[in-house]
């Protein structure tokens, strides 16, 4: 299975009855093993959880801590973009030129690096002085 395979079938499980959007994620860690993740809403709706931190949950959990591909899908008119804060949560285990595919189940694809989706991102240097 390929990564946008991992992403489009872990999308199906999503849990999304509130927004009925259905987002997949998967990663590739260094390792080369595949990891998935969909979104997870809940009733108290800022506990939800995107497609992206449960993929890099998976990982981590695994015992793995560098991801070097990355691909989400949804049901989108456009590509689908990790939010801000998927962002942040992506740049902590990925180089800057690791490959971001975002997607749409229609077949749209987009593709660009961490260092472009997060240009200027908040490192453990800038705490230097602390
Ligand atoms: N969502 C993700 O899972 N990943 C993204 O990159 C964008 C947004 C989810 C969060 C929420 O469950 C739904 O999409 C609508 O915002």
């Amino acid at each position: 299975m390929d990564l946008l395979q991992a992403a489009t079938a872990v999308r199906e499980n999503a849990y999304a009855p509130y927004s009925k959007f259905k987002v997949g994620a998967a990663i590739r860690s260094a390792s080369g093993v595949i990891y998935s993740g969909c979104n997870v809403e809940n009733v108290a709706y800022p506990e939800g959880t995107c497609a992206e931190a449960g993929a890099i949950a998976a990982m981590v959990a695994a015992g793995e801590t560098e991801l070097t591909e990355v691909y989400v899908i949804a049901d989108s008119p456009a590509p689908v973009p990790p939010c801000g804060g998927c962002r942040q949560k992506l740049v902590e285990f990925g180089k800057p030129e690791v490959r971001v595919t975002m997607c749409t189940t229609d077949g749209k694809t987009l593709e660009m690096t961490l260092d472009e989706i997060l240009p200027g991102r908040f490192v453990a240097d800038h705490m230097a002085n602390t």
